[in-house]
Order: structure tokens, then C-alpha cells, then sequence
């Protein structure tokens, strides 16, 4: 018996079934490559969902763990604050899309992110009602499960959901949705199903992840941040999975052109470690009371040390033109494969960057 099959006769004893796993074991990686429990090798298309944006390992953020675990691993940031997540902060402040004072706060996954963002927008605007897009996904948490815009498998047999979370079509041309047909669903959903007076937040992926790949044409997201500006409705831009290099620039907003008042980011920030971060408008920020936000975890010193590096690492091998270069020649290649004969199952060739 292999050592893979072992372990998937383990995992199907032990582990979760909800817990979905794919069948390469890791047993090490380095850069763009991984190598399973049986010593075969890929070429890390996943990157972790998204994540490993550095690249596995990458020798200056594994340095930089290093020396944090040289000299502190955990004091939580509630006890014992430390340079590291300030100086952080710092830097999303100033590399977040928007010309005006912004704050930050970190935590540990993109559902958090979210959750906060969230929590953030409710707080400062003392309404509850949410919107977000078909196809969105947003986390596996209560409200990030709520907001999602997919039902099966993400909210399929976990019960009723918070109320007030309404979704509108994602602008989708492949799909024959364009974006008059999502501003015209959101006019009619503020006739007919919620006072845009009762709404907190609108968060949008700017390049849909498990949706699709679906990027959010830049007048889409230019309409719905006047939309949001007409009705005093928090903007919160889900990069968790476009943002840090991946779509050729530092968020995917920036193609746009356009600010969201909130932005999640997490997967890439850290280079695989957990973290994961709020940035935006200080006064939307610091709507949340005291203790109201955080967490045990929450900025891990090691997850901020790396975080640096990685942030270090874009500017100096300038990652995001790496990440337009590399989008160039995947679509280039996907789009002759597709007008080949016999190749009508490839309806779409679309991305961002990388
Ligand atoms: C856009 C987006 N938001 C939120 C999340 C949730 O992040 P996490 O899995 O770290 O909770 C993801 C994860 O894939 C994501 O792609």
C-alpha cells in the first residue's frame, strides 16, 4: 500500500467528512513545487487557495519567522501589544486603495475578516441589513456562510440563516447577466424588499474566487460605490483572495479606480501563515467599542513577522507585474487551446493577473 493510500484510509477513519480533501499528501514544498508522501512532484496550481502568493517558503519570510520565534511566539495583542502589528497596520493603511485616514485591525482567517468588516459597518451606521452577490463566497462562519451566494454546500443543512442578507446577480456577461440587469435587481430590491436606509453594507468580491473567476467589470463596482454613497451604505471589498498582488496589482480594486470604505484581505498577506486584516475609513473602524474586536490569536506575532516579508518581497521582485506576465501567457495559451477543433467545452477564457 502506498504511503497516499495509508493515509487516505486514515483520514476517511478519522478525519471530518465535511472537511473536503483532495488526495496529494504533502510532504514538502518549495516555491512553486510540492512533493507528496510518495515523493512525487507537481506544480502547485492551488498555492494553497490562493495563498501562497510568495511562492512556498519563501527564504526571506522564512527568516523572518525564524528571528520572531527567536523572540516571541504569543502574547496576545490585547496584553501585550508589540512593533510588529502596529507597523503593520502602518503599511495597509498606506497600500489599501483610498485617499483618505484609514485604520487597520488583524485576525486570523478571511471568514473573520469578514465577519468584522461586518460587525464594523453595523456599528457605524447602526443598521443591520446586508448585501451581497450570487456566486459570492465570503466564509464558512455564520454571517461569511450567510453571505455567500451559493447554497450548496455552504449553507446546505446548517439551519436558518441571520436576517437581512439579501443577494444581487452578479454582473456575469458569460452567464448573460450584465451590469443594467444587477443595478436594476438592486433598484427593485430596495423598492421591494429592504429600506436602503436599513442597510449597513454592501461586500463585493472584485474578482470572484468560487464563483468563477468572475471579475467584477470596473463601472459595475464604480455604480454600486455611488450607489452605496447616495444611501450612506458601508463598501467593504472582499479581497481575500484577489488583493496582495495576485490580479497584477496590489488589490483588485485598483483596476477599478475606485475606494471601498472597508477592505478584507487575508490568504496571501501572510505567505501561509494565518492572518488576516481589516483596513478602512478610521471612523468606520473605530465605530467598534473597545473589546468589541480582536481576539486571542488575533495579528499572531509570527503571522506579522512574515507578513512584513512578504510585503518586502512583492516590492523588491515586483510581484504584480510577475502576476500581469504570468496572466498574459496562461490566457494566451487557454485562448488558442479554446479555438481549437473539438475544443467547444471551453466556453470562457477570463482572468485577472495570475
Ligand atoms: C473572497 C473570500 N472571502 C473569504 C474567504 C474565507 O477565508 P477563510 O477560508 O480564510 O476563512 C475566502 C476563502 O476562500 C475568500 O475567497
Amino acid at each position: 500500500m502506498s504511503a497516499t493510500q495509508d493515509l487516505v484510509t486514515r483520514r476517511a477513519d478519522a478525519v471530518a467528512n465535511g472537511v473536503a480533501t483532495r488526495g496529494i499528501y504533502a510532504a514538502r514544498a518549495e516555491n512553486a513545487e510540492l512533493w507528496d508522501v510518495d515523493g512525487k512532484r507537481f506544480i502547485d496550481f492551488a498555492a494553497g487557495i490562493a495563498v501562497n502568493n510568495t511562492g512556498h517558503r519563501h527564504p526571506k519570510v522564512m527568516a523572518a519567522v525564524a528571528a520572531q520565534a527567536e523572540a516571541f511566539t504569543h502574547t496576545c495583542f490585547h496584553v501585550a501589544p508589540y512593533e510588529g502589528y502596529v507597523s503593520l497596520a502602518e503599511r495597509l493603511n498606506a497600500a489599501t486603495p483610498g485617499d483618505f485616514a484609514k485604520k487597520s485591525m488583524m485576525v486570523t482567517t478571511g471568514a473573520e475578516a469578514v465577519e468584522n468588516a461586518v460587525k464594523m459597518a453595523r456599528a457605524y451606521t447602526g443598521r443591520s441589513g446586508v448585501i451581497a452577490f450570487s456566486g459570492a463566497f465570503h466564509g464558512r462562519t455564520l454571517m461569511g456562510m450567510a453571505l455567500c451566494g451559493k447554497v450548496n454546500p455552504y449553507k446546505k443543512a446548517f439551519g436558518a440563516m441571520p436576517p437581512e442578507v439579501l443577494h444581487a446577480p452578479f454582473p456575469n456577461a458569460f452567464h448573460g447577466v450584465s451590469v443594467q440587469d444587477s443595478l436594476n435587481v438592486l433598484e427593485n430590491m430596495f423598492r421591494s424588499s429592504i429600506d436602503p436606509e436599513r442597510v449597513a453594507a454592501m461586500i463585493i468580491e472584485p474578482v470572484q474566487g468560487e464563483g468563477g473567476f468572475v471579475i467584477a467589470p470596473p463601472e459595475f463596482l464604480k455604480a454600486i460605490r455611488a450607489l452605496c454613497d447616495e444611501h450612506g451604505i458601508v463598501l467593504i471589498a472582499d479581497e481575500v483572495q484577489a488583493g496582495i498582488a495576485r490580479t497584477g496589482k496590489m488589490f483588485a480594486f485598483d483596476h477599478a479606480g475606485v475606494a471601498a470604505d472597508l477592505v478584507t484581505m487575508a490568504k496571501g498577506l501572510a505567505g501561509g501563515f494565518p492572518l488576516s486584516a481589516v483596513t478602512g475609513r478610521a471612523e468606520i473602524v473605530d465605530a467598534a467599542p473597545a473589546g468589541g474586536i480582536g481576539g486571542t490569536y488575533a495579528g499572531n506575532p509570527l503571522a506579522v513577522a512574515a507578513s512584513h516579508a512578504v510585503l518586502d518581497v512583492i516590492a523588491e521582485e515586483n510581484l504584480c507585474d510577475r502576476a500581469t506576465e504570468i496572466g498574459e501567457k496562461i490566457n494566451a495559451r487557454l485562448t488558442e487551446l479554446a479555438s481549437r477543433q473539438g475544443m467547444e467545452a471551453i466556453g470562457d477564457v477570463r482572468g485577472l493577473g495570475a
